[in-house]
């Protein structure tokens, strides 16, 4: 991790790089991508969504105070603006590094009547985690979220940009089975997921 992130405490943002310190990560892909997005807006500041989902792919799946300031040098934007961006969509990674799947529980009202936290707490016992935390090994992470849209799949759980529900504890047990034999992280799938809908939905204009 960079040593700009472990300044302060953990609810403190991390100081953004300087100039001098910015080392740009973007792939060829990403650059390529982000130069098609900004051709299609009438106004670049437009990009700083799909840009930072692109930044989300290229970072891991965590926005870091590097990723944001790559967004924002691309974009020719403030660093504040971007982060503001970044920290109110709850979707963004920014609060800490995430595993290579993110296992988001919904305990809305509908999936909570249908036994959202007894699966919750059986996440949590299994993975030896939290909601907000990440296990040892760096493969999951646990989040707590609001309705997922999906009420009559109750209780579900989203990972990468898949949905699945109703789910019980053998089904619990089958999936942490599954991802665990993934190399693949389902983080930077989604990620990747929505800048293609952002670039085809772009091209369709
Ligand atoms: S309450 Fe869980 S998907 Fe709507």
């Amino acid at each position: 991790m960079s040593e700009l992130l472990q300044i302060g405490s953990p609810n403190e943002r991390p100081r953004p790089p300087r100039p001098d310190e910015l080392k740009l990560r973007f792939s060829e892909k990403a650059v390529r991508e982000l130069d098609a997005l900004k051709t299609h807006y009438p106004e670049i500041k437009a990009c700083v969504l799909p840009g930072l989902w692109i930044a989300q792919r290229e970072y891991g799946g965590y926005l870091n105070g590097e990723a944001i300031a790559e967004v924002a040098h691309r974009l020719g934007r403030s660093y504040a603006e971007v982060e503001g961006v970044a920290t109110f969509y709850s979707m963004y990674n920014t609060a800490h590094a995430v595993g290579r799947h993110m296992i988001e529980v919904c305990t809305c009202l509908t999936c909570q009547v249908c036994g959202a936290y007894p699966i919750a707490e059986y996440l949590k016992k299994k993975l030896g985690i939290g909601f907000g935390e990440t296990t040892a090994d760096g493969v999951f992470t646990l989040h707590e979220v609001e309705c997922l849209n999906a009420c009559d799949r109750a209780p579900l759980l989203q990972i990468g940009d898949q949905y699945h529900g109703p789910v019980d504890e053998a089904y619990v047990d089958r999936l942490l089975q599954e991802l665990r034999t993934r190399t693949d992280s389902t983080v930077v799938g989604l990620a990747d997921a929505i800048v293609q809908v952002h670039l085809q939905a772009t091209e369709k204009a």
